[in-house]
């Protein structure tokens, strides 16, 4: 199976993630009462046709150690929650200040910069609540769940690493600075779509490290792309500017070492991931192609 053939998979990935997420953002009891703008800037935020990449990893890594899919579509759902607000934030004027995300006006665009704070908020609460309602995982697998995004997602995952890339703006780092940096904004998330969906099935403690060492591969992978593309591709393509990271002083492995170089580096992380995934035959071919996905891609 190549290239198209992966990403019909993932776009059929993507219609159930959106119809779960419309859904939930619909009816959910976690939901009502919410306020109109709240929740239509919530919507806007999160309903507006990102690629959910990571909600596939997750299903995906369930699938292989038998996890049930119904749970881990709530899993996905709560995840694809987070990203999107991580997006709704580094996209303020206070971060990145983009006005243009997934092909639409950013949410502070097309609603004003305190909604899409809150709406950021909402996004980021609802998922806790979500995992937390997993019907079909025991009470330890949500639990586990929790603490794992509370530190994927925060300060020393994600939140974290955007601290870091913003201060590096006006700084210079090294080639393991950038790195650690692309851990934690960008692999924190990955690695936890990877690890969740181990914990949904059955997994040894060993498993579920050799998840999170292939989700830190591929999230190295995904950034590096990211920062590639930012260079090399264009806005209509992306959905979302390019061409402004150097103008904003961000650090990235492009900058400092050249496309060459990083198309070299994301062929290695592909190899890297693909070994990662050997003792699952077949069964992990799909993960593969994720990774290569993720390297390769060109939105
Ligand atoms: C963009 O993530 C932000 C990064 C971590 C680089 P994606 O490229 O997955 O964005 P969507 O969800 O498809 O819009
Ligand atoms: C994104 O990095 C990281 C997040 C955690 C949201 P970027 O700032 O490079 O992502 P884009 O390019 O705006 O999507
Ligand atoms: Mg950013
Ligand atoms: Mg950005
Ligand atoms: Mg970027």
């Amino acid at each position: 199976m190549q290239v198209q053939a992966f990403e019909a998979k993932l776009a059929e990935t993507a219609k159930a993630v959106e119809m779960a997420l419309d859904d939930i953002l619909g009816s959910h009891k976690l939901v009502s009462g919410t306020p109109h703008r709240l929740l239509g800037a919530m919507r806007h935020g999160v309903l507006n046709g990102g690629k959910r990449l990571r909600p596939f990893l997750l299903l995906e890594s369930a699938k292989l150690f038998g996890g049930d899919r119904a749970g881990a579509l709530m899993a996905a759902v709560a995840l694809e929650c987070v990203h999107s607000y991580s997006l709704v934030h580094d996209d303020l004027p206070a971060m990145d200040d983009d006005d243009l995300r997934r092909g639409q006006p950013t949410v502070h665009k097309a609603y004003d910069e305190a909604t899409a704070i809150l709406a950021g908020d909402a996004l980021l609460t609802l998922a806790f609540g979500l995992l937390a309602e997993i019907e079909t995982a025991t009470a330890d697998k949500r639990v586990a769940l929790v603490a794992l995004l509370a530190r994927r997602a925060g300060s020393p995952g994600m939140v974290g690493g955007q601290i870091l890339d913003l201060a590096a703006e006006t700084e210079s780092l090294s080639e393991l600075e950038i790195a650690r940096m692309q851990a934690m904004k960008t692999g924190a998330l990955i690695s936890f779509a990877c690890e969740a969906g181990a914990v949904l099935g059955t997994v040894s403690t060993e498993e579920r490290a050799h998840m999170r060492r292939f989700g830190d591969v591929v999230g190295l992978a995904f950034q590096l792309a990211d920062d590639l593309l930012d260079e090399t591709a264009n806005a209509a393509t992306l959905g979302k500017a390019a061409g402004k990271d150097r103008g904003k002083g961000k650090k990235t492995l492009p900058a400092l070492h050249g496309h060459g170089w990083t198309r070299d580096k994301l062929g290695d992380l592909v190899d890297e991931a693909e070994e990662l995934l050997q003792p699952f035959g077949e069964r992990g071919s799909l993960l593969a192609q994720a990774a290569r996905f993720a390297a390769t891609r060109t939105r």
